[in-house]
């Protein structure tokens, strides 16, 4: 069984490629930290009985997903399980102050990067009629929280797309579900607060988040649900979390 996740150089996706591997799936991983990628491949294969295959590019940039796709090596062409992770908030701000950079980060990252990973991988999935795609959205896709503006516009997109790509994709035996995450704790803050740590570690304090592995072990679990199931959709939080503006600390 191969499984390609992308965003496997940090957090939920790392985690993740941890969870397959373990469980004996080959991996693609991807993301642009060339290092991390390859320290991860070694880890992995050296801790289980697997073949890892690192591929370092941004998912931003079309003709790059394109060609890292269609690029795979035979005996990684036979993907089972496309892990839609990568992504990122960029800021916290009210629209009117909002920065157009962070702005397309986001929308490049999120919406656009993700569908140019899926456009690719079906051309191999659908074929073999088989394959499951897993979307990593978000609990800012189900709610809007102030100051979250386009991050859950983005995510609110993920979610469109995951209900979407189910419909299409029925006809050819694909499965696809979404994990939606409340607080984990990744770099996820370090990046939305462009680098700041400090401000970062706030978002967390007094309280005990989820961990990457518990996003890990859930999409796990989707995955490998009898073929006959399909897991359409799961939300979930910390226990100290009811809902994106409601946390007990
Ligand atoms: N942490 C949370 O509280 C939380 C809650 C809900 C949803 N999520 C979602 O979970 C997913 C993973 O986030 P995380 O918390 O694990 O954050 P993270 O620790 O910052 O990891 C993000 C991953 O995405 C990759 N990535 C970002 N931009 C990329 C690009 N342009 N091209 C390729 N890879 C890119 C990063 O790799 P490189 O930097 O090496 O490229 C990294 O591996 C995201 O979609 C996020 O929106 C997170």
């Amino acid at each position: 069984m191969i499984a390609l996740i992308t965003g496997a150089t940090a957090g939920i996706g790392k985690a993740t490629a941890q969870e397959f591997a373990s469980k004996g799936y080959n991996l693609i991983i991807t993301g642009r930290r060339e290092e991390r990628l390859d320290a991860l491949k070694w880890e992995l294969e050296s801790s289980y009985n697997v073949r890892v295959l690192g591929l370092c590019f941004d998912i931003r940039r079309e003709q790059d997903v394109k060609q890292a796709i269609e690029g795979l090596p035979e005996e990684f062409k036979a993907i089972d399980v496309l892990v839609n992770n990568a992504g990122l908030a960029a800021g916290l701000a009210p629209i009117q102050e909002g920065q157009i950079g962070h702005w397309e980060r986001m929308i490049d990252t999120n919406i656009k990067g993700l569908l140019y990973i899926t456009r690719y991988v079906c051309n191999l999935m659908v074929p073999r009629k088989k394959g499951h795609i897993i979307n990593v959205g978000s609990i800012a896709g189900k709610e809007v929280y102030a100051n979250g503006n386009v991050y859950c516009a983005t995510k609110h997109a993920v979610d469109a797309l995951n209900k979407g790509m189910r419909i299409d994709l029925l006809p050819h035996h694909i499965r696809v579900s979404a994990v939606h995450p409340g607080m984990v704790e990744t770099e996820f803050s370090i990046v939305r607060y462009d680098g700041d740590e400090e401000r970062a570690k706030k978002v967390y304090e007094g309280l005990v988040p989820l961990r990457a592995e518990d996003i890990a072990e859930t999409i796990y679990w989707m995955a490998s649900r009898p073929a006959h199931v399909n897991i359409s959709d799961v939300i979930i939080t910390p226990t100290v979390q009811a809902n994106a503006t409601t946390v007990l600390r």
